[in-house]
């Protein structure tokens, strides 16, 4: 079997599970929506033209990744009709990854970048057209758009969220699995990625090459802390995902994100508005923040969020 199949059925069984992530349904479901449009429009005629001399012999001229050129990649050129995988990605990146080529977003350099050949309209203009193949067909009002903290760090592995938990829909908990037990919600495990990607991108993308050279040598992958209290405070992430909130709520669209990135911690900006009284809302991982949530929360019913400096503060 060939490798991008056997991880997409892998996949499919998990992402039967990402029910326990909310932040992550599925955004093409709206049933019905508009049939691949009519190449009279100028936009798709471009597009298609622009598509057959620089992507079908890659691509296939459906889309389907199945052109001449294909068989020789160890990483398969994307099916770009499949809308189930392709219609949660935003232009954005689409247009990135056209532009610079694949490595630009962690994905296999076997795709070329066009920045030399192609310029913004034909860009555009290609999207389109790869957006009509899709079949369930796109609908664009439904794209959620990237989202790009600023300052996000670099990672020492290009790991995509966007890729994994919003194309992919990998359930937010089978990664992080401590989170509804303990107080940590967890990072995988060198042998977790290796689970999949023994054979996913193993042979010529370098980013996941890394994973195999970490597992190799029996060392965790040295991620960059990014959400991070001081020492002095107790959070638990299991009271907190038990009592039903997303993850979502407290980090952000992650699945939106191909870098993560979290504007936390005091801000001169937010000092400034509370000193000429704007009172803005507290800032992320700040304890006002904390505060500001237990006590809504306290509205509700059997809900006992703790106010007392002792619990949050041993
Ligand atoms: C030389 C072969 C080749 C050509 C030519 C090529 N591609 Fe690709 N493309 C690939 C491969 C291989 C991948 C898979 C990368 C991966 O999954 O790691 C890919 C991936 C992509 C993706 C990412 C989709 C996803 O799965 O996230 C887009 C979008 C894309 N190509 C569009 C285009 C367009 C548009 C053109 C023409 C302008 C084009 N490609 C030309 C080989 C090619
Ligand atoms: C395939 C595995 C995988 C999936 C699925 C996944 N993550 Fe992650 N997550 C990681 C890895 C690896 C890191 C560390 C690298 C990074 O920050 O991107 C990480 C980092 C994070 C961080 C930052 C941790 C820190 O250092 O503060 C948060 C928050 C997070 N993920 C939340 C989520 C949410 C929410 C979802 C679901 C929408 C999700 N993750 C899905 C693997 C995954
Ligand atoms: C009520 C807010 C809140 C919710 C909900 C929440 N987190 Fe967190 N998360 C935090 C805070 C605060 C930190 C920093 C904790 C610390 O430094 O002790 C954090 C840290 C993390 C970290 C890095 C440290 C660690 O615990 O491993 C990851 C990964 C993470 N969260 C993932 C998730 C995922 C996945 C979910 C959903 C299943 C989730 N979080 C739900 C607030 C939250
Ligand atoms: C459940 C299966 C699964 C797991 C677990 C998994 N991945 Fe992936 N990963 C994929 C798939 C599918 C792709 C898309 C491959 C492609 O299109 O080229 C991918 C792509 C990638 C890529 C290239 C695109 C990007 O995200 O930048 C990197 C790097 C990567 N994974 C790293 C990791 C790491 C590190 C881990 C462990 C923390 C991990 N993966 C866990 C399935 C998985
Ligand atoms: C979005 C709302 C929200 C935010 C933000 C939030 N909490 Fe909570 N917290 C809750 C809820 C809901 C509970 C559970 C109440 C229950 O189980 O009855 C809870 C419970 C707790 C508990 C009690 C755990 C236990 O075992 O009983 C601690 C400690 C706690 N939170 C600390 C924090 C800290 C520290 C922060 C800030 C870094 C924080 N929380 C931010 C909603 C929130
Ligand atoms: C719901 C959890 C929570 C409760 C309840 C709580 N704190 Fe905190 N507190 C935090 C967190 C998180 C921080 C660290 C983030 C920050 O500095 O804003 C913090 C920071 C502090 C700091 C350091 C502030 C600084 O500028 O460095 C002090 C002092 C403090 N808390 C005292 C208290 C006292 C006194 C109480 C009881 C009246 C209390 N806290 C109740 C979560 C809590």
């Amino acid at each position: 079997m060939e490798p991008g199949r056997a991880g997409r059925l892998l996949l499919l069984g998990v992402s039967l599970t990402s029910a326990l992530c909310g932040a992550s349904t599925h955004p093409v479901s709206a049933a019905g929506a508009a049939a691949p449009a009519p190449l009279e429009d100028p936009y798709l005629k471009n597009g298609r033209a622009v598509y057959f001399t620089h992507c079908a012999a890659c691509h296939g001229e459906r889309g389907q990744g199945d052109g001449a050129s294909a068989a020789g990649f160890a990483t398969k050129p994307s099916n770009l009709a499949d809308g189930r995988l392709m219609n949660p990605l935003p232009d954005e990146f689409l247009a990135n990854v056209i532009q610079r080529g694949g490595s630009a977003e962690g994905l296999s350099p076997g795709m070329p970048a066009f920045a030399q050949y192609l310029g913004e309209t034909q860009i555009r203009d290609v999207i389109a057209y790869v957006r009509s193949l899709a079949s369930p067909p796109f609908a664009s009002l439904t794209v959620p758009a990237l989202v790009t903290v600023p300052g996000a760090p670099h990672q020492p592995i290009f790991f995509s969220h966007l890729i994994h938990a919003g194309k992919y829909q990998i359930a937010c908990q089978y990664c992080h699995a401590d989170a509804r037990r303990s107080e940590y919600a967890g990072l995988p495990s060198v042998e977790r990625c290796m689970g999949c990607h023994k054979i996913i991108g193993a042979q010529d993308n370098p980013e996941i090459g890394k994973i195999h050279d970490y597992w190799r040598r029996g060392q965790p992958i040295p991620w960059v802390r990014i959400f991070k209290l001081p020492e002095f405070t107790y959070f638990p992430h299991k009271a907190h995902v038990r009592a039903g909130l997303e993850c979502g709520t407290c980090h952000g669209p992650i699945e939106r994100m191909r870098r993560v990135g979290g504007p936390t911690g005091p801000s001169l900006v937010n000092d400034l508005l509370n000193l000429v009284g704007l009172k803005p809302p507290p800032r992320p991982l700040t304890m006002g923040w904390c505060v500001t949530c237990h006590r809504r929360e306290n509205a509700r019913p059997g809900v006992k969020a703790p106010l007392d400096c002792v619990t949050c503060h041993h």
